[in-house]
């Protein structure tokens, strides 16, 4: 899955009363995926949609879904997000308990595995699993709500994946903070699939939601590494 850069619009920040025209908009705007945001109201202080939701919206968009599971514990949910249509599915280290198992499952299940980690979490707590990945994610603020401040401290944690990674074919997604004034210091640090929430669905159009797309693309590939 490693290759050029990928914008996924995160739908938190979409307008929820109608979710399938927000994934389709985002869709013909420019979006490479779609990024799907489940919490638990556990694992992090906020709850959004589980298997039934991706469900009805996956005829929105033949775009890639990609699932980022905010939720512990992860196992019992699996199937029920693979069959609901999510083609990726990432999971927070910090919430398995047997993480490798974890992501030997989601592959099991016909689904691209992803690890995420949060801010506070080194990127040694994934070294040992990065043969079983097809994506890392690096949190770049703490999970739970769209419109936060990007952490300048994970831009280091950013350049340490890249060269752990080497040339294995794993994308490097971050989430949180994204902006046209941020993502170029991101991709010069090695991450190559940007997550942005509110810098795209602000403006609430489709119009908008391709200008702020095109705009991202443009800050990005301005600095690339
Ligand atoms: C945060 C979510 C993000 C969030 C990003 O917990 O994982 O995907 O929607 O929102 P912005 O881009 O607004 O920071
Ligand atoms: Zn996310």
């Amino acid at each position: 899955m490693a290759g050029g850069i990928l914008i996924a619009p995160s739908i938190l920040s979409s307008d929820f009363s109608r979710l399938g025209e927000e994934i389709a908009a985002v869709d013909r705007a420019g979006a490479d995926w779609i990024h799907l945001d489940v919490m638990d109201g556990h694992f992090v202080p906020n709850i959004t949609f589980g298997p039934p939701v991706v469900a009805a919206v996956r005829g929105a968009s033949k775009k890639f879904f990609d699932a980022h599971l905010m939720i512990a514990p992860a196992d019992p949910y699996l199937e029920a997000f693979a069959k609901a249509g999510c083609d990726g599915i990432t999971v927070h280290a910090e919430a398995c308990t047997h993480l490798d198992r974890t992501l030997q499952a989601i592959r099991g299940l016909g689904c691209k595995p992803g690890v995420a980690i949060n801010p506070a979490t080194p990127e040694t707590a994934i070294e040992y699993v990065l043969d079983r990945v097809d994506l890392v994610l690096v949190m770049t603020v703490n999970p739970g709500f769209g419109g936060q401040s990007f952490i300048p401290a994970t831009l280091e944690k950013i350049r340490r994946l890249r060269a752990l990674i080497g040339d294995r074919p794993i994308r490097l997604q971050v989430d949180g903070g994204v902006a046209p004034d941020t993502i170029g210091a991101i991709r010069q640090a090695g991450a190559d699939t940007f997550v942005a929430g509110s810098a795209i669905y602000r403006g609430g159009t489709e119009n908008h939601y391709r200008d702020n797309i095109e705009a991202l693309r443009k800050h990005a590939e301005v600095n690339k590494a």
